[in-house]
């Protein structure tokens, strides 16, 4: 096992490449199972759960081959049954339910269970599924469905849950006649899913509004042209509000400013010079953040994702801030490491309060999950002095290349075994080669 070693006190400069989505490229990658034949994806990034997802698909029949086009083949389904051992590290396991059951009739799932941020249950899956025609049964663990043909339904979710939108939808686009799904996800991965569908032949209505409307289709078949994942927006919040907390000057490129106005807004609030053009976002970080107000939100809403790094912003702000998780019900965990940093933080209920300091010490905190990872990190580049961060596997599931990316920008960081202690060995990781080939 490694941690990450960052000594802080760098202000970070100059420009940096956004990966793709990790939150598209999963259901991408799955929804090739809907249609028989070789499919061909760009900018599909290189992370764990991208090769968890690939080794998934190996599992049911359909081979792969990683690269910069991804190759799939899923021209024959020969098991339909998404095993325990998959499912908990890769909760996303659970969309291969409706493609299965559109294509294949059958579909065995390890229940996800549930999570550091929460409890996170498929029930709005299953129902939707269920509006289809698909029957489950809940046995050993496993949820178990079977279907004859799919049929058209209208279906009303309680709450706009991206993978439960991305499930239904997988399964309507080959179901007879016409579905409707009502207070669907209007998350960009979602209409991105939404646009790979349509580029094999099925027929969507509403992309990116909270009602989607699906003529179901006999059959679909692999694109003409290579499929490109569109960019991370996660990812590219995550490299500004780097440049935030160290006063830096950073620009992230092959990304779309689009994908997350509400995070810029926020930068720009905290006292961040934001320039834009189509395809970069440049990010001027001030002497000192100013306090703001924070509530999460289902897109077009402030993401979730982003919570944990604007909270590092808050614990170095001119004054006191308040951040509300509406999406989860425990995703608060970073703010325990923060307070070992120096950072003054109350969270009562779903609403923190940050009362901002003037720095951060660094010191070896823990990730609990991939944002709360990645904040930390954020927060060891502001710090005073060395942080290390340890369970990085975290991270590893959703950012490509973290180390290589943050030293082109300067930072001072590095990866070593986790149970290295000596200063010389941790310094020296500084300096040493950055991350390896991604395991799965
Ligand atoms: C997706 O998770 C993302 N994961 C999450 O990103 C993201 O945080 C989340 O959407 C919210 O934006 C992927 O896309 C792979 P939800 P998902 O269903 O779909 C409740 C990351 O770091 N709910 O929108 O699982 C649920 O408990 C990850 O990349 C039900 O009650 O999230 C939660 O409170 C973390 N029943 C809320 O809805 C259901 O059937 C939103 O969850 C489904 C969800």
């Amino acid at each position: 096992m490694e941690k990450i070693v960052v000594e802080g006190g760098h202000p970070l400069h100059g420009t940096v490449r956004a990966s793709g989505a990790k939150n598209a490229a999963l259901p991408i990658l799955i929804a090739t199972l809907l249609a028989p034949g070789e499919h061909r994806l760009t900018n599909v990034p290189e992370l764990a759960d991208t090769l968890s997802t690939l080794s998934l698909m190996g599992r049911v029949g359909c081979p792969s081959l990683m690269g910069p086009v991804v190759r799939l083949d899923t021209t024959r389904i020969a098991f339909h049954e998404a095993p325990y051992d998959v499912v908990r590290k890769m909760r996303a396991s659970v969309l291969v339910l409706g493609p299965l059951l559109a294509r294949h009739g059958e579909a065995k799932v390890s229940l996800p269970g549930g999570c550091a941020i929460g409890v996170r249950p498929i029930d709005q899956h299953l129902k939707g599924l269920e509006a289809l025609g698909a029957r489950f049964t809940l046995e050993n663990g496993y949820v178990h469905g079977t279907a004859g043909k799919l049929r058209g339904a209208e279906i009303q979710l309680d709450m706009p849950t991206v993978t439960g939108t991305e499930n239904i939808l997988m399964a309507a686009v080959l179901a007879d006649g016409t579905s409707v799904i009502h207070n669907a996800a209007r998350e960009p991965e979602v209409v991105d899913l939404g646009r790979f569908l349509q580029s094999l032949g099925a027929r969507i209505e509403g992309l990116g509004t909270s009602t989607l409307t699906i003529e179901g289709v006999a059959r679909l078949a692999p694109g003409e042209r290579p499929y490109a994942i569109l960019p991370d927006r996660i990812e590219t919040g995550t490299w500004l509000t780097a440049a935030a907390v160290t006063g830096g000057d950073v620009t992230v490129t092959d990304t779309d400013p689009e994908l997350l106005r509400a995070v810029l807004a926020k930068l720009v609030e905290t006292g961040c010079e934001i320039t834009t053009t189509p395809t970069t976002i440049r990010c001027k970080g001030p002497d000192r953040p100013k306090a703001f107000r924070l509530r999460t939100d289902p897109h077009p809403g402030f993401p979730t994702d982003m919570q944990a790094q604007l909270m590092v912003v808050a614990t170095l702000a001119d004054g006191t801030s308040t951040i509300t998780e509406t999406i989860f019900e425990n995703r608060f965990m970073h703010a325990a490491e923060l307070l070992r940093m120096g950072a003054r933080i109350e969270a009562s209920g779903n609403t923190a309060t940050i009362v901002g300091q003037p720095r951060l010490q660094g010191s070896p905190v823990m990730a609990s999950d991939l944002r709360a990872s990645a904040a930390l990190v954020v927060a060891g580049l502001a710090a005073q002095g060395l942080t290390e961060v340890l369970r990085i596997y975290h991270l590893d599931r959703g950012y490509e290349q973290l180390v290589t990316k943050l030293r082109g920008l300067g930072a001072r960081i590095g990866r070593v075994a986790d149970d290295a202690h000596d200063p010389a060995v941790l310094r020296g990781a500084l300096d040493a080669s950055p991350d390896p080939t991604v395991p799965a």
